[in-house]
């Protein structure tokens, strides 16, 4: 008898004195582990007749009952104690300010790139790509270049050692050996064949011998290519017209279309955007001057054979544009060659935020 009032008081104090949770177990264990004070009382039953291990096994297990409940109830509170000091010394204040994140940006051709495919994208253009180490055919000879024409000193070409086979190989010189590619690619054949329409963009990295305030031996273009069995001349013209007044965001942007001459298509146009000088200031716009900003035409049907399709049925055009150039007469860049000089300066004056990016 006494010796179970004991228990029992000194197992429920320990239980409320228990101060966290390691010492709660250790109280658990004093009383129910192998060795505790209420297992021995257990254990003592076996031995007791009949009518009294009765009646004292039923007060035993009682009292295990209610130091149990007394257990769960102190975890219960030492748990929501726990929570609470978290909660009090955890507290963040949030009206401080932000600390400042170092942030990169984006460079002014990467910018222009993401414009310009976000403006023909919506025209339904997709984006494809080429090698910059181009074979001799592709960059020359597929887009109506043969070897000894006078057009190839058109272009300053970087050549490089041939391949192993004896192929002649250069940094190609314009996207357009991406047309070919493109034209020449089984799937591209097929959907045209059922009728489908081949329109692609291709902004890339371009080599040519040459070195001054707007030249640079590495510099961009973006390539245009439309084949069906319809479009025309007038749809090429509609097509950059819509184009330039997007990009430099001028609507009445005017664009004069110039006779030219390129091998791989004809008839050929040059493109010039209107604009005005004033105080040495370059505005695009309507005015009285124009710069030239890229190179179109038809596709040339020796282009169109050269690529395995068929002449008498596939039309379209094509144009390239220096994306450097028109990069530095939106965003008023005087200097081409500062754009590759990786100058952090000039980044942090003339880049993008990556937010911006997204039109
Ligand atoms: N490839 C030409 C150049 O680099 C530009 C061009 C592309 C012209 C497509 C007409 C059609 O000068």
């Amino acid at each position: 008898m006494d010796d179970l009032s004991t228990i029992r008081s000194e197992a429920l104090d320990a239980v409320q004195a228990a101060a966290d949770l390691g010492a709660l177990e250790a109280a658990r264990v004093a009383v129910l582990g192998k060795k505790g004070s209420v297992t021995g009382l257990m254990k003592t039953l076996g031995g007791l007749a009949p009518e009294q291990r009765k009646e004292f096994g039923a007060r035993v297990n009682q009292l295990k009952g209610e130091i149990e409940a007394a257990l769960d109830a102190r975890k219960g509170s030492l748990g929501a104690a726990a929570l609470e000091a978290r909660l009090a010394a955890e507290k963040i204040d949030v009206t401080l300010p932000v600390r400042p994140v170092a942030e990169g940006s984006l460079h002014p051709i990467g910018q222009v790139m993401d414009e310009v495919g976000a403006i023909f994208g919506e025209m339904g253009f997709t984006w494809a790509d080429g090698p910059d180490i181009e074979d001799d055919w592709h960059n020359f000879t597929a887009l109506n270049i043969p070897p000894d024409h006078p057009a190839r000193q058109m272009q300053d070409t970087f050549y490089l050692p041939s391949r192993a086979d004896g192929t002649p190989m250069v940094l190609r010189t314009h996207t357009s050996p991406v047309q070919a590619r493109t034209m020449l690619n089984k799937d591209v054949q097929k959907r045209l064949a059922d009728g489908g329409s081949l329109r692609i963009i291709v902004p890339g990295r371009t080599f040519r011998i040459d070195s001054d305030a707007t030249h640079t031996p590495m510099f961009h273009q973006v390539e245009g290519l439309v084949i069906d069995r319809t479009t025309h001349m007038g749809h090429l013209k509609g097509c950059l017209v819509d184009f330039c007044r997007a990009f430099f965001e001028v609507d009445d942007l005017p664009l004069r279309f110039r006779p030219s001459y390129f091998p791989f298509t004809e008839p050929s146009a040059e493109v010039d955007i209107g604009c005005s000088w004033k105080d040495g200031e370059l505005k695009i716009g309507a005015g009285d001057s124009w710069l030239e900003i890229l190179g179109s035409g038809m596709v040339h049907p020796n282009v169109i054979a050269n690529c395995g399709l068929d002449p008498a049925v596939y039309q379209g055009f094509a144009f390239g544009m220096g994306i450097d150039r028109i990069a530095m007469l939106k965003y008023g860049i005087p200097d081409l060659r500062a754009f590759f000089d990786a100058d952090l300066r000039w980044l942090r004056h003339y880049g993008f935020s990556a937010l911006e990016a997204v039109r």
